[in-house]
């Protein structure tokens, strides 16, 4: 038996028990002529001790850190115990042990708070794994991916596999290829999601599909994105928006109380699009605080009187002013408004400045625009924006996108800041209405939003005739949203040939393309389509927002850094000239 028991199983009731445990060497401790050495393995950390004559044999092996050890013993009370540790109370009296393997001294220390920096850890990704935070986050992993499937397989879901090696197919962000080897010249294109096939799968009668998959998708990488990731993908048939939306409560719902313990009864909060857009200034809201967008102008029309009548250029000939009130900080210092200018005016946020208006405690209005806005017009703004006293209201003033957008920014900002983005709190919400269509300025031309199977509210179905409407064309399509991170998606599809190819039209597609491209799809919506609908969620995502965090990476066993490359394997490499030839490929 190479062990008896986890180096996290033993409790003072095992005491006297004659025990094998194998792990590796976390620390060794040595005091005159006996030592004590913690064994750690994924369950825990058992301390054991070496007596004098163990230890005199210890003298010819000496072990070191992360050392393969294998040790016999009997349990025994600790005289100095350890509550921070479940195994606390007691130690390993050893009586005979075997170094199973000898390691190098590891390039970072194998604990939860580790000297290693981000590529370093991702080198030797195997050492970092056997950290235990990083142990725990691929057990939060595993169990929701159990938990997810449990709730799936009780409501009758089949997981069916789809292909890795597909055709390219548009959904948003560039494709990863892959060269034929047998068909000279052409590519395979990984698949950025099975959207098609489980459509198709719809199509074949199987009204129920899931699957936890990888998804490939070469864009630029973010703390929650990857260049492939894992999606927990499902579609249903015979729905409409309202089935989808309570199943996928009902999914979430299931997964936070085995995982988190925590009942959330009520039903998702569901905002709209432009609702989303309009009170906190982007379409993934984090509404674990409030401190709403008030708006002031936008596309120049003035909405707060007190802007009349002002000879200040920045109000004046802003297409847009927005504002948020900052809850009990109108006693912010010179230095702290000031700060917070710089802070907007960084490259990321864009803005030419900050404007601030303090309702004090004592009644009175402080302004950095005093020199423009006499007291009653300050006062009017605080009571357009419902600023109570002791509050302080920020004001951005600019072009409308970029202004909506450093506004967002700034409200999660200040919401860091004043300790409301509560990690431990969960609030989660859907968004509708997405708008169909969105004007890409740089190709000219209108983009499907989510995707170009997902279908228009079907009494907008006539304005897909004119381009001057698909601006205000609405989708059936929704997000799940949690704490400010967009974790899934979805849509009611298209299911009609005839309606498929006249939004292919609108994306500018015409039907020879059309049929090169979606053939396959458009001839199979003509043996029966049924309608159908569905939706994905970031797994990885999901994963870490129940960890609390808000990097991906550490609840991905093996992920890729910023630049897409791998760095334990050094991966993408080149590859030799045979292969090379062999793929027909030429590196010019
Ligand atoms: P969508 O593109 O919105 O929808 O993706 C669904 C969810 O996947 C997650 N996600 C990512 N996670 C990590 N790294 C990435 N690079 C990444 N990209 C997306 C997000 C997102 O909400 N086929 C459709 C779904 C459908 O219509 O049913 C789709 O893929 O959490």
């Amino acid at each position: 038996m190479f062990r008896s028991h986890t180096c996290g199983d033993l409790r003072l009731q095992h005491a006297g028990t004659e025990v094998t445990l194998a792990g590796w060497v976390q620390t060794i401790r040595k005091f005159g002529s006996i030592t004590f050495v913690d064994l750690r393995d994924r369950y825990g950390i058992t301390q054991l001790f070496f007596n004098e004559v163990l230890n005199e044999q210890l003298d010819n092996f000496p072990l070191g850190r992360e050392y393969v050890l294998q040790v016999k013993g009997k349990v025994v009370e600790r005289s100095n115990k350890n509550p921070k540790i479940p195994t606390g109370e007691i130690e390993i009296a050893v009586q005979d042990f075997a170094i199973m393997n000898t390691a190098s001294v590891p390039p970072f220390t194998i604990e939860d708070e580790t000297d290693g920096g981000d590529e370093l850890r991702m080198k030797y990704r195997y050492l970092d794994l056997r950290r235990p935070s990083l142990q725990h986050n691929m057990q939060l992993r595993y169990r929701v991916n159990r938990s997810v499937r449990n709730f799936l397989d009780e409501q009758g879901f089949m997981d069916i596999e789809t292909p890795f090696l597909i055709k390219s197919t548009p959904e948003g962000a560039r494709d990863f290829v892959v060269p034929s080897r047998m068909n000279e010249g052409q590519f395979y294109a990984l698949p950025q999601s099975p959207q098609t096939f489980k459509q198709l799968l719809m199509v074949s009668g199987f009204d129920r599909y899931y699957q936890i998959v990888k998804c490939f998708r070469d864009e630029d990488l973010r703390a929650d994105r990857q260049p492939e990731f894992t999606q927990i993908d499902c579609e249903m048939s015979f729905v409409e928006q309202e089935d989808i939306l309570n199943t996928f409560e009902g999914l979430f719902k299931h997964v936070f109380k085995e995982i988190k313990g925590v009942d959330i009864s009520d039903a998702f909060p569901r905002i709209t699009w432009d609702d989303a857009m309009w009170n906190y200034g982007n379409d993934k809201p984090d509404i674990r605080f409030g401190m709403k967008l008030c708006n002031l102008k936008s596309k120049g029309q003035v909405h707060c009187n007190a802007l009349h009548g002002v000879e200040f250029k920045v109000t004046n000939e802003a297409e847009t002013i927005l504002a948020i009130v900052v809850p009990q900080a109108a006693d912010y210092t010179r230095k702290q408004t000031d700060e917070l200018t710089e802070w907007v005016k960084r490259p990321q946020i864009g803005m030419t400045g900050l404007l601030f208006v303090k309702n004090n405690v004592d009644g009175t209005l402080k302004s950095s625009v005093d020199k423009f806005f006499d007291e009653s017009k300050l006062r009017s703004i605080a009571d357009f924006c419902a600023a109570k006293q002791g509050d302080l209201i920020l004001m951005l003033a600019g072009r409308e996108e970029r202004t909506r957008k450093a506004m967002s920014e700034l409200r999660l900002e200040m919401g860091e800041r004043l300790g409301l983005r509560d990690p431990k709190v969960y609030k989660p919400l859907w968004v509708i209405d997405f708008p169909l269509f969105e004007y890409a300025e740089e190709e000219n031309r209108w983009v499907a939003r989510h995707h170009p199977f997902t279908s228009p509210k079907p009494d907008q179905i006539d304005l897909l005739a004119n381009p001057d409407n698909y601006g205000e064309i609405k989708a059936n399509a929704y997000d799940i949203v949690l704490n400010g991170t967009e974790i899934g998606g979805g849509s009611i599809r298209i299911f009609q040939r005839e309606l498929q190819e006249q939004m292919f039209a609108a994306l500018g597609m015409d039907k020879i393309e059309a049929q090169e491209k979606f053939g396959f799809l458009l001839g199979a919506f003509e043996y029966g389509a049924p309608p159908h609908g569905g939706i994905a969620f970031g797994f990885d995502r999901l994963c870490a927002l129940l960890g609390g965090q808000e990097s991906i990476r550490d609840f991905i066993a093996f992920p890729k850094n910023n630049a897409g490359r791998d760095m334990m394997l050094d991966a993408p490499s080149m590859v030799d000239e045979k292969q090379l030839n062999e793929l027909h490929l030429k590196i010019s």
